[in-house]
């Protein structure tokens, strides 16, 4: 089968498309022939070497695949032509990958291969990030950083369905014109403004309820003090590639909380917070008052092609690469 593999860590050029075996399921575990595999902005720091506990190269990236499953493991109560979406550490970006059955939906029916492989990563980060590790309530504001991306899209959807004020940030005008077409109330190009100026105003100078915040760097700092007294902050991403410190005394005088998230380690140590939010969001997804907003789609042996494009930011909702 034709698969994608990162030769050694650094560069987009390190993708190569080769020639290989076809996964075997073990016990547990299911064979998906893949339609669309998920970009996921870890994928490209998991490339450069830069993600804790990232696999060793050489490897096949790819935490989310999309397809029909075409063989099973021992144990699995699935049937082979079932439409899935899976979760998984590495290898998506394949013509067949091999995942644990309990790390899959099945696709609701109306739903594209290319935009189940956007629901599962950006969903439940949004979904966790907002609600279960945010708190957020209706009436409160919440600023999104990155608001056009993967994350960000489902972010500001689920927030304005809620009834919050959300603000959101991007780097150009087209990104703020689909964050503002999502809901976000205040779109922000940062490259021409302070977000923090705009939230001072917009807030009577309270600063904002919630930040979610993925970005690290100068951003994280500008974020905190974009934040009310009591504010929260959930921190999910370093998209920026220079990690931020937290100063205590920053925090306690103004009773400000900063929380961290990471999907697969709260799926691994706490499956059933994050999956509870499944149904929700299928049926918000199946209904159409949620959107998988899809950015370009790659052809699989075009993987270096599609990775860069998302560094070079001009990326926008999830990009997914086509076997
Ligand atoms: N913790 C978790 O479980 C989890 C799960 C999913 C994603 N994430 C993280 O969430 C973030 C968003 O992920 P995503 O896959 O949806 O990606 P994405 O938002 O589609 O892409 C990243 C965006 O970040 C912005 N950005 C700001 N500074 C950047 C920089 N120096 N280099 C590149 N981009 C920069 C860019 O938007 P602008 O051009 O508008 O600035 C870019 O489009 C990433 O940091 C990712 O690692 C974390």
């Amino acid at each position: 089968m034709k698969a994608i593999e990162v030769r050694e860590y650094g560069d987009s050029d390190q993708l190569e498309a080769i020639d290989a075996d076809l996964p075997e399921p073990g016990a547990g575990e299911v064979r998906i022939e893949v339609e669309a595999a998920g970009i996921n902005f870890a994928d490209i720091m998991q490339r450069r070497g830069v993600y804790p506990g990232g696999p060793d190269a050489p490897y096949t990236p790819g935490m989310e695949a999309a397809g029909t499953i075409d063989a099973t493991g021992d144990g699995v109560g699935l049937d082979e032509g079932d439409r899935v979406v899976a979760m998984l550490n590495t290898g998506g970006y394949a013509e067949y990958a091999t995942a644990n059955a309990q790390m899959l939906f099945p696709i609701p029916e109306g739903m594209s291969f290319e935009e189940a492989a956007g629901f599962p990563v950006q969903f439940l980060t949004a979904h966790s990030c907002l609600f279960e590790w945010g708190g957020l309530e209706e009436d409160e504001t919440v600023l999104i950083q990155a608001a056009a991306g993967g994350v960000g899209t489902a972010a500001v959807q689920l927030a304005s369905n809620y009834g919050a004020e959300v603000f959101g940030t991007a780097s150009t005008q087209e990104k703020l014109d689909l964050a503002e077409d999502l809901g976000c109330d205040h779109p922000i190009n940062y490259t021409e403004t302070d977000f923090r100026e705009v939230v001072d105003e917009e807030t009577d100078g309270d600063g904002v309820d919630l930040v979610l915040e993925s970005v690290g760097d100068d951003v994280f700092e500008r974020s905190l003090d974009a934040m009310s007294h009591f504010g929260r902050m959930v921190t999910y991403g370093v998209a920026s590639g220079v990690p931020a410190e937290v100063e205590n005394r920053r925090l306690l005088f103004e009773n400000k909380t900063v929380k961290g998230f990471h999907l697969g380690q709260a799926s691994y140590h706490d499956p059933s917070t994050i999956m509870q939010a499944v149904p929700e969001l299928t049926q918000g997804l199946t209904s159409g008052e949620l959107e998988v907003i899809l950015g370009e789609s790659f052809a699989l042996e075009d993987a270096a092609e599609a990775h860069q494009y998302i560094e070079d930011r001009k990326s926008s909702g999830k990009v997914v690469l086509q076997p």
